[in-house]
């Protein structure tokens, strides 16, 4: 789509076709031109040579508006957001306070009027000077010509502006032309790994493995849902009221779900899982304080001998991140396919085949499931099957992979302890319609899974490996479990940090010798509980 394309649209939410060039001062909303209609264009970008006028255009002839939200009535009530000295035209994405409640935004945010105003004539002469041929330009060229009509403006105005306040706005027109609006701000701070928008005006996020509600807002759900629209499209899906529920990527590929009314009472609804520009490490995970050094040894000896391993934890725990760097433990030699609902994981190794599922069309139909995958990735010759999450009934599939030959494969499950982990294995079993009786789902679970590795964020907002579990296999109708290694939790300082230590319980793991004659050097001592190690470590 071209930046005017973009402009455009949020300026009165016309298709991406609908498009117009025209001489200025017409203003941006004159009828669609072909692609090509062979009249001469000024070939200097208009912005080059423009006078310093046009808040006196005539009023444009105003599309259509789409048919609003049941949501945005308050859209509707709304008042309209240009001065009134303004020709009148559609509300524009530029019209909007979105971000005035952040710090910094000093003596502007006393004056939601000026500033309204404000970017409403900036934006204006912005769609102007676009719609003049210029699909094409430069983001730096545009970031640059918002600078410069805003000067225009308070030039034109007579206001005064403080140099930070000037610079304040032009990064929110920037965000708003060019990016997401306020969710721009949040997105450019590494230190933010989570935003959780509840609503336009309740974002909270995670930073640090703290969860906190931040002072960015949006200015209403019209323009929350814009920013949706926009992130949602670029992946060529929709939501609307027929379907309401949607998962998406930015385009760093960081996890989106979105969730908009009826299902959504408050509003649209939007969670994103910022992808790190790079992945976590295992070095990292020692560094933190999420694992030690033995358990690591342990943990990489157990994926390059093929051990199949489940990760299990609660939401965001870090089971993802974790199966990343069991993969990462994978020979370079052998063939991995890996599923997922959205590709997350990011594996070095060069022999992968990546496969991601598929929601149904607007039709309701082409849904591929991770089941479908799974059971496709077995004719695909994986030497390993990676599979984001199992949490339905391609768990079954998964239990017969890895006890048909294709061990060494890995997964996570969502529970928060080895023991809910095995259960709920056999409740997705169960999801997957074989009918098959307890016992014998039991024996499946019991053979082949190996380990269970469980992961937990704690009260700090750190995340650590509580527990390394075997599973010793099924025994009078029951999955037998023995932990490895654990962390016990003593208290908390008086900072609020977690207080304790990573201890192995001194138990041998029954596949010790298969290890061993796998090549991987795994001394019985790495067992003992003498490799006590504070589990105090800095966060993400
Ligand atoms: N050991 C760790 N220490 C600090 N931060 C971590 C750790 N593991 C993961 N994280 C961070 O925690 C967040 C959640 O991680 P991840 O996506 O792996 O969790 P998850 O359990 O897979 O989440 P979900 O249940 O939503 O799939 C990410 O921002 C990630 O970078
Ligand atoms: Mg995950």
């Amino acid at each position: 789509m071209s930046l005017l394309d973009r402009v455009q649209r949020k300026a009165d939410g016309s298709p991406a076709s609908a498009v117009t060039p025209a001489p200025a001062p017409t203003p941006a909303t004159a009828p669609n031109r072909p692609a090509d209609d062979g009249q001469d264009r000024p070939s200097a970008l208009p912005w080059q040579n423009r006078p310093a006028t046009g808040s006196t255009a005539p009023a444009p002839a105003a599309p259509a508006p789409p048919a609003p939200r049941p949501f945005e009535a308050e859209r509707a009530a709304a008042p309209a957001p240009a001065p009134a000295a303004d020709p009148p035209r559609q509300p524009s994405l530029l019209n909007r306070t979105g971000g005035l409640a952040r710090p910094g935004m000093g003596k502007i945010a006393g004056h939601v009027n000026t500033h309204v105003a404000l970017r409403s004539k900036v934006h204006q002469r912005l769609v102007e000077e676009l719609a003049q041929g210029t699909d094409s330009v430069p983001p730096e060229v545009v970031r640059q010509r918002i600078s410069e009509l805003l000067n225009e403006v308070v030039g034109e105005q007579n206001m005064t502006m403080s140099r930070p306040d000037r610079q304040r706005l032009v990064e929110i027109l920037i965000n708003d032309v060019l990016g997401l609006g306020p969710l721009e701000e949040l997105l450019a701070n590494e230190d933010i790994t989570e935003i959780m928008i509840n609503n336009y005006k309740q974002i909270y996020v995670e930073q640090h493995g703290k969860i906190t509600l931040s002072p960015v807002v949006f200015e209403s759900n019209d323009q929350l849902m814009q920013v949706i629209d926009r992130i949602v499209s670029s992946i060529g899906r929709r939501v609307d009221e027929s379907s309401p529920m949607v998962d998406a990527r930015l385009k760093d590929g960081s996890r989106v779900n979105v969730i908009i009314p009826p299902l959504s009472l408050r509003g649209p609804a939007m969670t994103i899982r910022k992808f790190g520009k790079e992945a976590l490490t295992i070095d990292d995970l020692v560094r933190f304080g999420s694992i030690t050094d033995e358990m690591v040894r342990f943990l990489r000896s157990c994926v390059r001998a093929r051990l199949n391993v489940v990760v299990s934890g609660g939401t965001g725990s870090g089971k993802t991140t974790t199966l990343n760097i069991l993969s990462s433990f994978i020979p370079e030699d052998e063939r991995i396919v890996t599923i997922e609902d959205a590709a997350e994981l990011q594996l070095r190794q060069d022999h992968v085949v990546t496969l991601e599922t598929r929601p149904a069309n607007v039709e309701g139909r082409g849904r591929v499931t991770i089941r479908d995958l799974v059971i496709n990735a077995l004719r695909m010759r994986p030497d390993r099957i990676v599979v984001g999450e199992c949490r339905g009934g391609e768990a079954l599939d998964m239990l017969q992979a890895m006890n048909t030959g294709h061990d060494g494969s890995l997964t996570t499950l969502h529970a928060n302890n080895a023991h809910d982990c095995v259960s709920r294995l056999e409740t997705l079993v169960l999801m997957a319609g074989a009918e098959l009786p307890s016992r014998a789902i039991r024996e499946q679970i019991g053979s082949a899974v190996d380990l269970v590795v469980q992961q937990s964020r704690l009260r700090d907002g750190t995340r650590k490996i509580v527990s390394i579990t075997e599973v010793l296999g099924c025994e009078d109708n029951s999955v037998k479990l023995q932990d490895l290694f654990t962390y016990k939790q003593v208290g908390i300082d008086e900072d609020g940090r977690v207080v304790g230590s990573f201890m192995p319980t001194g138990v041998l793991p029954s596949f010790l010798e298969h290890l061993t004659t796998s090549g991987e050097d795994v001394p019985e001592d790495l067992f003992q509980p003498i490799h006590v190690m504070e589990g105090v470590g800095s966060t993400a």
